[in-house]
């Protein structure tokens, strides 16, 4: 994490959520037990890191309202793999965010238009059979109150 000027954010507070491997969210789940979701914080250089499972594209529910609105405009129900992030620390502004996998076939028509270029990052592939994913998150700083 760094902010505008290039400074690294120490400590700052990252929140982390994704859908598990069949495309369900835990608060989707009966139970409400949490999984795929944590809280960590950078270090004192603002660097992060974490382990999860491969994320991928999953359907937003279409039983209702929303899928009549996706049929009568002819949309799928589908959203490119992402991550979530929430991201707190003193003197910037909370960042709430996705991180796209690069080459998903839905990056360009995402159910919800959250998609952009810049929230786009590459799922390196390594050799053990796991991804790496380098996402540098740029903080604003804090407005002052009015
Ligand atoms: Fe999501």
């Amino acid at each position: 994490m760094r902010g505008l000027d290039g400074e690294p954010v120490p400590g700052a507070e990252m929140h982390v959520w994704q859908a598990d491997a069949e495309g369900k969210y835990d608060v989707q789940r009966e139970g409400g037990d949490h999984q795929a979701r944590g809280v960590l914080q950078a270090g004192r250089d603002g660097r992060y890191h974490f382990r999860s499972i491969l994320a991928e594209a999953y359907p937003i529910p279409d039983d209702g309202p929303v899928g009549d609105m996706l049929k009568a405009t002819g949309r799928h129900p589908r959203r490119p793999a992402h991550l979530h992030f929430m991201i707190k620390a003193p003197g910037y502004e909370t960042l709430i965010t996705h991180v796209f996998r690069n080459g998903d076939a839905y990056l360009d028509s995402d159910a919800v238009f959250g998609v952009r270029e810049s929230l786009v990052a590459d799922w390196v592939k390594q050799p053990d059979g796991r991804y790496l994913v380098e996402y540098d998150f740029v903080l604003n700083p804090a407005r002052a109150a009015a």
